[in-house]
């Protein structure tokens, strides 16, 4: 054999098997607030990282900003990559194995069901002298101001980045109601949680290949 051929032939072996076993450890999305036409402005309510580290979890985490303050909102990852018509474009919530919908601890739940998103309340400025002074005097008013953020912190056994499992090229959702788990004993209750409409959508993509 042409020593050129073998060396070509070698090369391609290398490159090939590099290629199968190059896995996803990270990957990324922005959500934007659903938009019904395409003309609507774009408006980025926050990023969310996935991280795999190999400890047979992946790792969530980011901020949204701009949910209803103060309350619990439903958060999966749904079956397809698009944003467009109020992020229904994204398909149902991601269920490659069929299953019924539930809670990130159950066994009996879809791949995309992460659970909850909890939007905070935040303080404003009096509340902070109040805390930084200890009582002061005269006693400075509390006043709440609805923020709306949300902190996200998720570790997840079942979603993945490689296999079949894997979320990359989906979406991530962020809902406008509580998820309840699959709890409530209605048809809707085991197929979406009972999440109302979906505030915000975004692709999960990465930069490896
Ligand atoms: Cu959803
Ligand atoms: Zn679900």
């Amino acid at each position: 054999m042409d020593p050129r051929l073998l060396l070509f032939l070698s090369l391609t072996t290398l490159l090939l098997a590099h290629t199968a076993h190059a896995k996803v450890t990270k990957a990324s999305a922005t959500v934007y607030k659903a938009v019904s036409s395409e003309s609507d402005s774009v408006v980025a309510m926050g990023s969310i990282e996935f991280v795999d580290d190999s400890s047979g979890q992946v790792h969530i985490s980011g901020r949204l900003t701009g949910l209803q303050p103060e309350g619990n909102h439903g958060f999966h990852v749904h079956e397809l990559g698009a944003l467009f018509n109020n992020c229904m474009a994204a398909g149902s919530h991601f269920n490659p194995g069929g299953k019924q919908h539930g809670g990130p601890k159950d066994s009996e739940r879809h791949v995309g069901d992460l659970g909850n998103v909890v939007a905070d309340v935040s303080l404003s400025g009096t509340h902070f002298l109040n805390r930084v002074f200890k009582n002061p005097h005269p006693p400075q008013p509390y006043s709440l101001q609805a923020s709306g953020n949300a902190v996200i912190d998720i570790s997840d056994t079942i979603v993945a980045l490689n296999g079949p499992n894997s979320i990359v090229g989906r979406s991530i959702v962020v809902h406008e109601k509580p998820d309840d788990l699959g709890k409530a004993d209605t048809a809707d209750s085991k197929k979406t949680g009972s999440a109302g409409k979906r505030l915000g959508c975004g692709i999960i993509g990465t930069d490896q290949h």
